[in-house]
């Protein structure tokens, strides 16, 4: 029963369209209708501005770390991530935005960062550095969760592993229309590093 209540704490925390409220209230504009269309982090920089796209990347990491963290709150021994998880699932599948939502990326961190922060600053790493190479969001995603993923398996934390894997599938197959534009040269880019140069 605590394990069940839990769970939907943690989706209905996932859930929180941080970017759709934020956009609807501050701006009233609709940003599944522009930029990428997507909700999360990269689109509300790319089409809000830096204040709210600082915003939304606090408020999706903290859904995740604060769902994640239930067990240490209640001094349950259950694995946060098992918890944590459903919290990316609501992110991704929200029930406040007709259950669309986000690519699964920074509320995926913030799980992370309440079962181990050294390995959040190892992934933020990742994508900070992968970043700056690429300029593409969508590469730096997709790469540090499935290395993350990979990291997960050669420490044989084989629950990490499992929920490391499901979450790096659902940010893969979410990225299904950045690979298309990767492809297609149309895929946008932040407006540093050096992949504008390449
Ligand atoms: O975290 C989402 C990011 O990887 C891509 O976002 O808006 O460029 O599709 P977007």
């Amino acid at each position: 029963m605590q394990i069940a209540i839990m769970i939907i704490i943690a989706y209905l925390i996932g859930s929180i369209p941080s970017g759709v409220w934020i956009g609807k209230i501050f701006f009233h504009v609709d940003i599944h209708q522009e930029g990428s269309g997507n909700s999360g982090t990269t689109n509300t920089f790319r089409v809000f501005g830096k204040k709210a796209g600082i915003a939304v990347l606090l408020i999706d990491i903290l859904k995740g770390t604060l769902a994640a963290s239930q067990p240490y709150f209640i001094g349950s021994d259950i694995n946060p991530l098992l918890i944590g998880v459903f919290a990316s699932l609501g992110h991704t599948f929200s029930i406040f935005d007709h259950f669309k939502g986000g690519k699964a990326v920074a509320t995926s961190a913030g799980i992370l960062l309440a079962y181990n922060p050294l390995l959040f600053l190892m992934a933020s790493s990742i994508f900070v550095i992968t970043l700056c190479l690429s300029s593409m969001a969508s590469v730096a995603s997709v790469l540090g969760i499935t290395i993350t993923a990979i990291v997960a398996i050669i420490m044989q934390d084989w629950i990490f592993a499992a929920i490391a894997s499901f979450l790096a599938i659902v940010v893969i197959l979410r990225h299904r229309g950045n690979f298309k534009r990767i492809f297609s040269g149309t895929e946008s880019m932040v407006p540093f590093g050096l992949g504008n140069y390449l």
